[in-house]
């Protein structure tokens, strides 16, 4: 049985969303006590584009991601997922966070299924979902154990099934490989890259990292100090063509990556004074 949750990894075809913040504006607080955490916010991303959002600490990164997400409303403004705003949270949009969050009293297969299992799919249509994209991030033979039997790579893999399980059209990733050591790192980032090359999704990536947002970017925003707003649009490389999988060819040390994080450097050194 197939279900619109179904992954469908060998399909290589293109179906990443385009996401629109269209004059978005975020307060917190009321009254005397409103703070603005974004000034305003005007981007378009389009589909099947990878944007790091990178910027000081506070100045709504996150908050922005959420507003994708549509676990926060904005202020002002409109957030647009292929034209249609985002009225809250749904299985069109993924999310990554720095800690993978996963349930201990659950499998990892459980924790994977738990987004089809909440939308009705029955245990076997679920189990044989979350089996195969627990297969797509690499950890086949994870499924019956529990989140604290894994490494903390394997666990943010697991996360990464989790917000992959019902094939989003947009992956919104908040800073998901900062807590882990630098080699893992390099790999995760790596495998993002043939799994972003592998579905198409598009991919909203939050880091305080100028050389992970040169290496996996093809567009670079940069945000000012609080309140946020971009102040730096950046384009880094082309999107791949339609199941072309560049990441195995790309090169951390190459000049053109290398000459990308200056800039990015320089701006994000500029943003926070
Ligand atoms: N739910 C909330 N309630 C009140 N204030 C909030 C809330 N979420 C964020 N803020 C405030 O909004 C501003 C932006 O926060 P946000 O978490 O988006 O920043 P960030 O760029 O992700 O920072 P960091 O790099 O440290 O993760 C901060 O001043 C923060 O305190
Ligand atoms: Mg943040």
């Amino acid at each position: 049985m197939t279900t619109a949750l179904a992954p469908r990894p060998d399909a290589g075809t293109t179906h990443g969303a385009r996401v629109r913040l269209e004059g978005v504006t975020r307060t917190f607080g009321r009254g005397r006590d409103a703070r603005p955490a974004l000034a305003v916010l005007d981007v378009d991303v389009a589909p099947g584009e990878l944007v790091v959002l990178v910027g000081p600490s506070g100045c709504g990164k996150s908050t922005a991601l959420n507003l994708v997400a549509g676990f926060l409303e904005p202020t002002r403004g409109r957030v647009l997922v292929d034209d249609v705003p985002v009225r809250g949270p749904g299985v069109d949009r993924g999310v990554v966070f720095q800690q993978p969050r996963l349930f201990p009293w659950l499998t990892v297969r459980d924790n994977v299924a738990l987004g089809p299992r909440l939308a009705g799919a029955g245990r076997r249509e679920r189990t044989e979902l979350a089996q195969a994209t627990l297969e797509l991030v690499g950890l086949p033979d994870a499924g019956d154990r529990r989140p604290w039997e894994l490494s903390g790579g394997m666990q943010q893999r697991a996360a990464i099934a989790r917000a992959l399980v019902g094939r989003p059209r947009v992956l919104l990733m908040d800073e998901p490989f900062a807590a882990l050591d630098a080699l893992t790192r390099e790999r995760l980032q790596e495998e993002l890259l043939h799994l972003w090359a592998t579905t198409g999704t598009t991919v909203l990536f939050v880091t305080h990292s100028v050389d992970e947002a040169a290496f996996l970017g093809t567009r670079a925003l940069v945000f000012s100090a609080s309140p946020g707003r971009v102040v730096v649009d950046h384009r880094l490389r082309d999107v791949p063509a339609p199941g072309a999988d560049d990441a195995r060819d790309r090169d951390r040390d190459d000049p053109a990556t290398a000459a990308h994080r200056e800039v990015l450097r320089t701006a994000v050194r500029g943003s926070a004074a």
